[in-house]
């Protein structure tokens, strides 16, 4: 059985204030012992204090970005993946579509990145998904390939084992249009269909998060297709009670 995880991308929002006044409304409002993964997904600046103060509780932290060079070095503005971890990270995303949009990350530098979040111990969550011309044009399938291949040649099969995957149509991401859950579905059976391609039990095991516009009213429907093992939500996980209903969903 693969257990659920919810994760909130929090994207550049938030301060020192706000975020406290979210994490406790956050920690009334969730079940003590969820039968699910929660980690939350704090800018970088606030990582290691949103990790140290969730360090008792059921909220796991992990970061948005990170370098994808392993080590230390000259590399001026970056943070490596062994400070994350360092600073009680568990988690980080990797591919968000806005970083390959607007960041120019190309799928083999998303790939490094997993591949150095992986040698630090941490699990990458490798997002993928398609523009809104691309699904138009029929190519959908063809785009989350190409963007899974580079992941595929860059780590082992000791290293897929243990990462997420997140199906985040572009469209999707922050419009209030969400795919339908048999859109994702298609896609997420796709994807699980390319890990079983290298190995059937990685496949069975591995995680996939839909992502794009969940809310607490959609995700229940969402969560209960056979190849959706959780979401990774934007703007509903900067509001205590739409992120805790969509754990419950999930539950
Ligand atoms: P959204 O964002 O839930 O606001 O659509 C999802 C994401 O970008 O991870």
């Amino acid at each position: 059985m693969r257990s659920f995880l919810v994760a909130g991308n929090w994207k550049m929002h938030g301060d020192s204030a706000g975020i406290k006044q979210l994490l406790s409304d956050l920690l009334k409002s969730l079940p003590a012992e969820p039968g699910i993964d929660i980690a939350v997904f704090p800018p970088s600046v606030y990582v290691a204090q949103v990790a140290a103060d969730m360090a008792a509780t059921p909220v796991a932290v992990g970061a948005q970005n990170v370098c994808d060079q392993s080590g230390q070095g000259a590399f001026t503005g970056e943070v490596s993946a062994a400070m994350l971890g360092d600073v009680g990270c568990q988690y980080v995303i990797v591919g968000h579509s806005e970083r390959r949009s607007l960041y120019g990350e190309s799928s083999q530098v998303v790939a490094a990145k997993a591949k150095a979040v992986l040698a630090a111990g941490l699990v990458p969550v490798v997002c993928v998904g398609e523009s809104d011309a691309e699904r138009e044009n029929g190519q959908t399938l063809d785009v989350i390939s190409a963007q899974l291949a580079p992941v595929f040649s860059a780590l082992s099969g000791e290293e897929l084992k243990k990462i997420v995957v997140a199906y985040e149509p572009v469209w999707a991401i922050g419009t209030g249009k969400t795919a339908s859950p048999e859109q994702a579905q298609e896609v997420h059976a796709f994807i699980r269909a390319l890990f079983a391609k290298r190995d059937e039990s990685t496949a069975a095991k591995l995680r996939i998060l839909y992502g794009g516009s969940v809310k607490a009213a959609n995700a229940a429907t969402l969560f209960a297709q056979a190849d959706i093992d959780g979401g990774l939500v934007g703007g509903a996980s900067l509001d205590a009670k739409e992120f805790s209903a969509i754990c419950r969903a999930a539950e």
